[in-house]
């Protein structure tokens, strides 16, 4: 006897095709693909009113204003200690875009592109947009110029837009101002003409994401409140001087080695604060005078970003996109305003690496997610892809320059579904500097730093061996970091368990853990 097979006529096969259309298409109109709207602001360090706390350790005053954010953050996993891989632009952006460490990305300063020193490596937008995304950026996303080949065309799939900014960047030779009415309908400020364009963005790309047919991500970088501080005059009322304080630390910690040190040329350089004839020499700082005015002009600045923020969300919701919509917002690092003595960022300090980070997941995050795990920016990346269900990366191995989809970092979703305790719970941060390159290793209760001479091209290794500074702070009983402890004798033996666990670094994972709990760091 022979079995006949027989395949199923035409008529079946027709209605087979039909029945399975109309499941495909019962799937896709039940649960479109979630879109992305991606924000990054510039210099914004974690202080916003959900961040108040032991987890932000200058001492919050006045009240941040900062509503929308802290309601966003409400709807969110907020990370509470999340910490960047450089604490300066580019190096921060390309990391966290790429999902890799510095020493990978090659990327230390503010000129070259990872696609030339790094590798071809495929981007969190160019994710989406290799999945059938459109995607779309504006503003400040990567740095920009030959940082990023001019905002890396592989990432987008529409025309990338940047606002006319001239003139408030060449009115420069201030470190803040606040605009008039009058001056801002003459020339909008750069963040508002972005917001403008985000909505008028929003509104275009909405039907044939709400359809389904094509979800999008979003990237919308503001500049501020990154120098100067130019916001619209109605936001410096929020704030009377009469609130403005001082840091509670406007000095170098002791026996703070040299090379940890920032000169905050970046300040220096606006003519109102050269012509102060400052040295920006260790244990100098800013003046109390100008020190509260800057205070008081980068809290206006952030409110002024806060308010833009509340823009984008309520036209997300006037749209009926809040519920398909994963929203992250992150700074792109933290920023000194005058703690340790120090200003601006380029430093491996608590102040300079700990950045705002939350990401709204509708359905999973609703009731709002407070985790004060230790988190890294390279988490990001592989977090939102995995949010919206779009795979799992792989760990890049040791030589990743080839490889175009891989994570230095973990996917933080395991923080939402679980109270999920034994995380990584490290992070690393890194900065160079007159030859050396500072790494510095996050623990819970610790701040440990080395500064290495580095090798660099084509080794990008560090010599272990040669140190020009080691820094050991103890966050358990001085959260300012106010005092290196590294050569005190009752710390001898925390600073060689420290010395291991930065040596082992983050690639050795399961090794790098157990050491941290044995350890008890
Ligand atoms: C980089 O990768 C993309 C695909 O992601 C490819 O189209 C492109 O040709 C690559 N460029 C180089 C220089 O290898
Ligand atoms: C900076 O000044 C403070 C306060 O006077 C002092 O305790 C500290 O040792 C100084 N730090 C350095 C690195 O000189
Ligand atoms: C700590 O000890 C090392 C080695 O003895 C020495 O080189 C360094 O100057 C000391 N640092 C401080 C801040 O005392
Ligand atoms: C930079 O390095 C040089 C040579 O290694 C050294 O002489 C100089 O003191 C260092 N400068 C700082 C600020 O550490
Ligand atoms: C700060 O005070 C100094 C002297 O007390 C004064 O010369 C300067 O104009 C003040 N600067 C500002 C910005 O208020
Ligand atoms: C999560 O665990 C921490 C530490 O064990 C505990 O303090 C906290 O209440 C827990 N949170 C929830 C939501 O169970």
């Amino acid at each position: 006897m022979s079995t006949i097979t027989r395949s199923p006529s035409p008529f079946f096969r027709c209605l087979l095709f039909f029945l399975l259309l109309m499941v495909c298409c019962r799937r896709i109109s039940a649960s479109p693909r979630k879109n992305v709207l991606f924000i990054v602001s510039d210099d914004m360090r974690p202080q916003l009113g959900a961040y108040s706390g032991p987890n932000f350790p200058s001492p919050i005053h006045p009240q941040m204003i900062t509503r929308n954010l802290d309601r966003l953050a409400s709807e969110s996993l907020l990370l509470t200690r999340a910490y960047v891989q450089q604490a300066t632009c580019s190096p921060s952006r390309t990391s966290f875009l790429t999902s890799r460490r510095p020493d990978t990305t090659h990327v230390y300063d503010l000129k070259s592109y990872f696609r030339k020193v790094g590798g071809n490596f495929t981007t969190l937008p160019q994710y989406f947009k290799k999945h059938g995304y459109e995607s779309v950026g504006m503003g400040k996303v990567f740095h920009p110029r030959e940082a990023s080949g001019g905002d890396d065309p592989p990432s987008w799939t529409l025309p990338y837009y940047h606002p006319s900014n001239k003139p408030y960047w060449t009115t420069t030779k201030r470190s803040w101002y606040a605009a008039t009415p009058h001056e801002r309908k003459k020339r909008p400020l750069p963040d508002e003409q972005i917001v403008k364009h985000a909505v008028k963005m929003l509104r275009k790309l909405a039907p044939k994401a709400k359809s389904g047919q094509k979800p999008f991500f979003l990237a919308v970088g503001f500049y501020k409140p990154h120098l100067p501080f130019v916001f619209p005059e109605e936001f410096l009322a929020m704030y009377p001087p009469s609130e403005i304080h001082l840091p509670p630390n406007p000095y170098a910690p002791e026996n703070m080695p040299s090379i940890a040190w920032c000169d905050y040329g970046e300040l220096r350089d606006y003519d109102d604060i050269a012509r102060l004839g400052l040295s920006g020499d260790i244990n100098t700082t800013v003046p109390s005078n100008v020190t509260l005015d800057l205070r008081r002009a980068y809290y206006s600045a952030v409110s002024y970003i806060d308010s833009l923020v509340g823009t984008l969300l309520a036209e997300l919701d006037h749209l009926g996109l809040a519920q398909s919509t994963i929203i992250s917002f992150v700074g792109d690092h933290g920023w000194h305003l005058g703690e340790n003595g120090e200003w601006t960022k380029h430093t491996n300090f608590e102040q300079a690496t700990h950045a705002p980070m939350m990401i709204r997941i509708p359905g999973l995050t609703d009731h709002g997610i407070v985790s004060d795990q230790l988190v890294e920016f390279v988490d990001l990346y592989p977090t939102i892809v995995e949010a919206a269900m779009l795979g799992t990366l792989p760990v890049c191995p040791e030589e990743s320059s080839h490889i175009e989809v891989c994570t230095e970092g973990t996917s933080l979703l395991p923080l939402i579904s679980s109270n999920y305790t034994e995380r990584k719970p490290y992070a690393f941060s890194q900065w160079p500097r007159n030859g050396t390159m500072g790494y510095t290793i996050r623990t819970s209760r610790y701040r440990y730093t080395e500064w290495p001479k580095f090798r660099s091209y084509p080794v990008y290794k560090p010599i272990w061996s040669a140190l020009a500074g080691v820094e050991l702070y103890d966050h358990q009983i001085d959260p300012e970091e106010n005092r290196n402890v590294a050569n005190a004798t009752q710390y001898a033996t925390i600073c060689s368990k420290l010395k291991l666990l930065l040596h082992t670094g983050w690639r050795d994972q399961q090794n790098i853990q157990r050491l941290i709990f044995k350890y008890n760091v």
